[in-house]
């Protein structure tokens, strides 16, 4: 190990997992002054005949980073992995690697290595001998190359699993053998094309926090495509959010949730209600706006909004709506009248869809606080939805 890779694992250690959520992270090498990127997408293009797969992406990934792409089937993601591995190469536009352009050089001579969604293990090779593969291929020698797979049978906990064939394992352990098999070659960085795929729901689980723990004991930068928000937002210090070949936003899991940069993006982080509506007048750092369906209309914080007149988007996470059986007094802001149309209760939370005057269902999602509770809501009972000004976000676009 490197020492700028083992003080980036360091450096992270008491960071992010100290604090749950990403609220205090004092990793952020995107944010250092000075900082050089180890990979950069300048302007990048790739077509396919007619059809455009990557449209014009910019994006730099920094050393020691867990960076997740995240999109829809489609949106070009495994293109831009395969153009940094080096499987495709760009129309337009370059890819750099620690400052060096990588054009022309064949994907065995780049310090990345690509961990495939299917795994492609050698069926007719141990485990063992898998991992070796390409070690052997490098030429390294049998001492050598014995105590490395030795140290990645500990790192994935395989070691009793040497000797067995894949056909011997598991989903989960074959995929602990193609992340072994990967990281073997101790490439400066990891690309993982859906990793987790192919797993069930509680092996997915349990396979990323594995992922987290072997990422920051190696300090390697991982690069992971995922269309599973969750699994994002879980594993990645920054997520990157394709839209149709292009980059939409940029940021940290709790800033793409909480700052989505359009109607898009807030959609695909999870659920949202979204609110059409009117800027009525500003008075930073609150505006007020009209909408159809909040007679009292709203009150928000947002800092740059446009100026009054401007047709918006606000956009309320269900988790931040209050719900209550009483009917305010007055015509408040940020309040709504509605009928409970359908309740969902999964333990934790119960999740509410509420009927709109006007027919348009929302979302509200309330934490299961307390075991009972005097007067339940259920189906068909008037409520009224509120929430704090600084609950929504408002969106342009
Ligand atoms: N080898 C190829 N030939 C033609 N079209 C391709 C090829 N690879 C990808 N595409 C197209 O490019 C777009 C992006 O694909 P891809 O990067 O695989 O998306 P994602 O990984 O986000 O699902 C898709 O429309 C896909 O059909
Ligand atoms: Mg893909």
């Amino acid at each position: 190990m490197s020492g700028r890779d083992g003080d980036t694992a360091a450096r992270r250690g008491g960071g992010r997992r100290a604090a749950l959520g990403g609220i205090r992270d004092p990793f952020a090498p995107w944010a250092a002054p000075g900082a050089e990127p180890l990979v950069r997408f300048e302007s990048v293009v790739k077509r396919y005949g007619a059809q455009t797969a990557v449209d014009g992406v910019s994006l730099d990934i920094y050393p020691g980073e867990f960076f997740a792409l995240l999109g829809p089937s489609g949106c070009g993601k495994t293109t831009l992995m395969r153009l940094l591995a080096g499987f495709e190469t760009p129309d337009e536009g370059r890819v750099l690697l620690s400052g060096e352009d990588l054009a022309g050089r064949p994907p065995h001579k780049r310090p990345v290595n690509m961990m495939f969604q299917s795994y492609a293990l050698f069926p007719h090779l141990s485990v063992a001998d898998n991992i070796a593969f390409g070690l052997k291929q490098e030429g390294m020698g049998k001492a050598e190359r014995d105590v490395r797979v030795e140290e990645m049978l500990a790192l994935v906990k395989l070691e009793d699993f040497a000797r067995r064939k894949p056909a011997q394992l598991s989903g989960g352990q074959k995929q602990r053998v193609a992340l072994a098999r990967a990281l073997a070659k101790r490439p400066s960085m990891l690309l993982l094309d859906e990793p987790l795929a192919a797993l069930d729901k509680k092996l997915r689980e349990e396979t990323q926090f594995e992922l987290m723990r072997i990422q920051q004991a190696l300090g390697t930068t991982f690069l992971m495509v995922t269309h599973d928000q969750e699994e994002a937002m879980v594993l990645a210090d920054r997520i990157g959010v394709m839209q149709a070949g292009r980059i939409v936003q940029v940021g940290r899991p709790m800033e793409v949730y909480e700052a989505p940069a359009s109607r898009y993006v807030a959609d695909f982080l999870g659920d949202v209600n979204l609110f059409e509506a009117q800027v009525a007048s500003v008075e930073a750092p609150h505006a007020r706006l009209t909408a159809e369906e909040a007679p009292g209309g709203f009150r928000v914080v947002d800092e740059d909004c446009p100026a009054p007149g401007a047709t918006v988007w606000l956009a309320v996470r269900p988790e931040k709506l209050r719900l209550s059986l009483d009917a305010p007094a007055g015509n408040p802001e940020n309040t709504l009248a509605g009928t409970v149309w359908d309740i969902a209760y999964t333990g934790d939370w119960t999740n509410f869809i509420i009927a709109l005057p006007n027919g348009r269902h929302i979302r509200a999602a309330q934490a299961n606080a307390n075991r009972r509770v005097a007067r339940p809501i259920g189906c068909d009972d008037t409520v009224w939805v509120c929430f704090d000004p600084d609950a929504g976000v408002v969106l342009t676009q």
